[in-house]
């Protein structure tokens, strides 16, 4: 069934802003991450490093931190004020949340929750402000990521995630639905204008499937693939470059050192005025996946990372997606 959004939210979330994920070999993730994806290192401590797209000013949009296991730690999304962070804390509170305030460097008031499906997320107001590189053309490194976008996580209960989250005042731009019927196999939801900061897709969950920042244009994306293959990173090229039906993304997908998944893409087109209604994808649709080439292989649909001490649940809903094997008849 299709939710509502909340127009009058209990707090207000202004858009995706920063991921933390765990990794258990910093220096090659650094690494990877730098001159392989060509995110800028804003800082780097003895168990952290701090990155960031070319034209963010806010200090950091990827966080690496050194574990024992390779885990996604926290998906950050900001609020507007200070106090948004006070009222998303009552909320945790009335709605029996788990939850907690931290404080953490380069960032203003910080609340970390668990949605009701297990994801767990990060909120804050504000970060320490550095240089917006975006015109420093002569320093970009390999994709030259301009700026983070979306995340993607893979759930057992696709409905009661969008339920949750337009409850508090995201919209729903794109779904997929099991053909003939309403029952939700993943949806794209929105803040900040454009069609998704978060997408929740049935499977086992929670888990992180991807996180995504946004590339300067196709030859970024193809200049990209081609540095990944030649610092030996070509077999981690997980999926693409394609583009999707849904969204009209034209992507690129690469695992880390530790699997975990980084997409990069064309930016989407705007979602803003509210008579616009999300565009419905039936499951079976190939196009919705991509607007041409082959399916995604098994590794893109059914790999993604755990979030710590969360258990993994199976979903509610059996609905394969076609994969690349299917297609090529490999079992
Ligand atoms: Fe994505």
């Amino acid at each position: 069934m299709l939710p509502t959004t909340n127009p009058a939210p209990p707090f207000a979330i202004t858009r995706s802003s920063h991921v933390r994920m765990q990794v258990t070999d910093l220096e090659r993730s650094r690494d990877f991450y730098r001159d392989v994806i060509g995110l800028v290192v804003t800082e780097e401590t003895e168990d952290a490093v701090y990155l960031r797209g070319w034209e963010e000013v806010a200090h950091h949009s990827l966080i690496l931190e050194r574990g024992a296991e390779a885990k996604a730690l926290a998906i950050g999304l900001r609020v507007r004020t200070d106090e948004d962070i006070v009222k998303a804390e009552a909320f945790c509170k009335q709605a029996g949340l788990r939850h907690e305030r931290i404080e953490l460097d380069h960032q203003g008031p910080t609340l970390r929750f668990v949605d009701p499906v297990g994801t767990h997320m990060e909120l804050t107001s504000s970060m320490t402000l550095v240089e917006r590189k975006h015109q420093r053309f002569a320093e970009f490194v390999a994709g030259a990521p301009q700026r983070i976008d979306h995340y993607q996580v893979a759930t057992h209960d696709v409905q009661a995630a969008t339920d949750f989250w337009t409850s508090i005042g995201m919209r729903l731009a794109e779904y997929t639905a099991k053909d003939g019927t309403d029952e939700l196999w993943g949806t794209w939801m929105e803040v900040k204008g454009n069609t998704h900061d978060l997408v929740y897709t049935n499977g086992r969950g929670p888990r992180l499937h991807h996180f995504a920042y946004t590339v300067p244009d196709v030859s970024a994306l193809m200049h990209a693939a081609d540095v990944a293959g030649d610092l030996g990173f070509g077999d981690e090229i997980d999926r693409g470059p394609g583009r999707h039906g849904i969204s009209n993304a034209l992507f690129l997908y690469l695992r880390d050192p530790d699997q975990h998944r980084i997409e990069l893409f064309t930016t989407h087109y705007q979602f803003i005025d509210l008579e616009d209604e999300p565009m419905r994808w039936d499951l079976s649709n190939a196009k919705r996946s991509q607007l041409w080439g082959m399916p995604a292989t098994r590794r893109w649909f059914y790999e993604a990372s755990e979030f710590p001490d969360e258990p993994v649940l199976e979903p509610l809903l059996q609905a394969a997606p076609a994969t690349l094997e299917d297609v090529l008849g490999v079992h």
